[in-house]
């Protein structure tokens, strides 16, 4: 009984790596016994250097040293631990305790300093308690953490703007009710992606999500997709077919571009939703359906409605909870983290060493408008991948609209006709350099090559054209 009472105490305590660094072999022996009674293991160096050699091999949670050894000091090695193994704990210990080593120590990022008396054991049985604790709550978060992740499905929603972290937000909150939910955005916005992150939230997680196109199908097949049909209910119908709804029981069904549906489609759908029951096509029985209904579309809701094209009371019962996904270019913040995401994929999937993007290159993505959205940039990554040569994804390999330099650096280029200012400032000359070169390779461009037209259309004197076209190495 006490057996298994102790054996459960000691798998809640975190066993951590303990190195032990002192000439004095007393102290290392005491320490050593110490830690290895209370389940960690422990190793020894009697010297700075074969410490240095344990911690090229080994990963240590804890390094109790010594302060005065012969040769390099203590500190010496603290500073070589922050370098090879930041995220180990460094405590310092000193028979001499001296103004001058405690300074030392703390400036170097000593975790503890411990003088060497009668309780030195306690006080480093207490630091390393303090320290198996922290990594047990730290490996803990990171497991909820993941585990969190994982349930939610997330993950692979990338943004950091507060317009997206709303709607994740907003994405946790609602997806455990049943409730219909529209969503609305343009194109690319990542409408699909979030209704499958409903979904995938949601308590039906289990259950089918399906996914219909509905600007996708004339009129009647949209109906028999939907609703499903009877053996010889038309010319064609040779056996009963299950509608989606049915599919969906127990599930979600996202019913995509509901904008393009028909008027009598928008009526018949209404009516399902009402009841929640569906009459295949050619049968005179209704059927229970449990479905989760999501829809989306990029259009205007209020415009469709107005011109008559989307019924009013249907968009009441699909909007219950809107969802409206923000346009790339009203997130820019959101564009390079996207991008890397982009290129992280692509790279493995082609097997590319590029390790990340110019500077240059971030700033044109950031500057670009994006009609496309992210689906936009997702395809402007590809290509870059694909074609990159070099490490890095440079402005060469970026679609003229959005290396172009009539839309980078001068007026008129920036999202709102503003220069673009990257939030970390920029080389100022380097710029207006860049911008020189521009215009006067595209002004050589426009006079094929003759100086003399060229400076007449940049407006400025021969002898200006020259310098310039020197300094440029034109
Ligand atoms: N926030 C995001 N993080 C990562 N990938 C995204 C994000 N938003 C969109 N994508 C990706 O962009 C592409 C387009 O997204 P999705 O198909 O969900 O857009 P949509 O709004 O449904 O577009 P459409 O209206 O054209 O159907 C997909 O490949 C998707 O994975
Ligand atoms: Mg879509």
């Amino acid at each position: 009984m006490q057996g298994t009472k102790a054996a459960v105490k000691e798998a809640h305590n975190e066993l951590v790596h303990i190195l032990v660094v002192d000439d004095e072999r007393s102290i290392c022996e005491l320490l050593e016994i110490t830690f290895r009674k209370e389940g960690h293991r422990v190793e020894v160096a009697h010297s700075v250097e074969a410490a240095k050699r344990k911690l090229e091999s080994q990963i240590f949670d804890i390094i109790i040293s010594d302060v005065r050894m012969p040769g390099t000091t203590g500190v010496d090695l603290l500073k070589f631990t922050k370098e090879i193994s930041p995220n180990s704990f460094f405590l310092l210990i000193t028979g001499v305790p001296t103004v001058e080593t405690a300074i030392a120590a703390i400036n170097s990022g000593a975790d503890r300093y411990v003088i060497k008396d009668h309780e030195l054991v306690d006080q480093l049985r207490r630091a390393v308690k303090e320290v198996s604790e922290s990594l047990k709550w730290k490996k803990e978060a990171g497991y909820l953490r993941r585990e969190l992740r994982r349930l939610t499905g997330l993950d692979n929603i990338i943004g950091q703007s507060p317009k997206m972290r709303a709607i994740f937000d907003l994405i946790q909150t609602i997806a455990p009710q049943t409730s219909r939910v529209l969503i609305t955005g343009e194109s690319g916005t990542g409408k699909e992606l979030v209704a499958r992150a409903i979904h995938e939230n949601s308590l039906r997680a289990q259950a089918p999500f399906i996914t219909i196109n509905c600007g996708a199908f004339p009129e009647t097949l949209l109906e028999s997709e939907l609703f499903g049909y009877m053996k010889g209910a038309f010319t064609g119908a040779n056996e009963n077919r299950q509608g989606l709804f049915q599919a969906a029981h127990g599930g979600t069904l996202f019913m995509d571009e509901i904008g393009n549906m028909s008027l009598t489609m928008q009526v018949k759908l209404y009516r399902v939703l009402q009841e929640g029951k569906v009459r295949p096509i050619g049968s005179t029985e209704e059927i229970d359906v449990d479905v989760r209904i999501i829809a989306a579309t990029n259009k205007e809701f209020e415009k469709e409605i107005a011109e008559g094209r989307f019924r009013e009371d249907l968009y009441y019962r699909l909007s219950v909870i809107p969802i409206q996904l923000p346009a790339l270019r009203e997130r820019r913040e959101d564009i390079p983290l996207l991008a890397r995401h982009f290129l992280e994929t692509f790279r493995k999937s082609m097997e590319k060493p590029i390790e990340g993007l110019s500077p240059e290159a971030v700033r044109r993505l950031e500057a670009y408008d994006w009609p496309g959205n992210v689906r936009e940039l997702e395809n402007t990554m590809e290509r870059a991948v694909a074609l990159e040569t070099t490490g890095e994804i440079s402005l060469r390999v970026l679609p003229d609209r959005i290396a172009g330099y009539s839309s980078v650096g001068v007026p008129g280029g920036g999202a709102a006709g503003e220069p673009i200012f990257p939030a970390e400032g920029l080389d100022f000359e380097k710029e207006i350099a860049e911008t020189e070169r521009r215009y006067l390779q595209a002004a050589l461009e426009k006079a094929h090559g003759v100086r003399t037209k060229a400076s007449d259309l940049l407006k400025i004197s021969y002898r200006s054209f020259r310098h310039y076209a020197k300094k440029h190495n034109l």
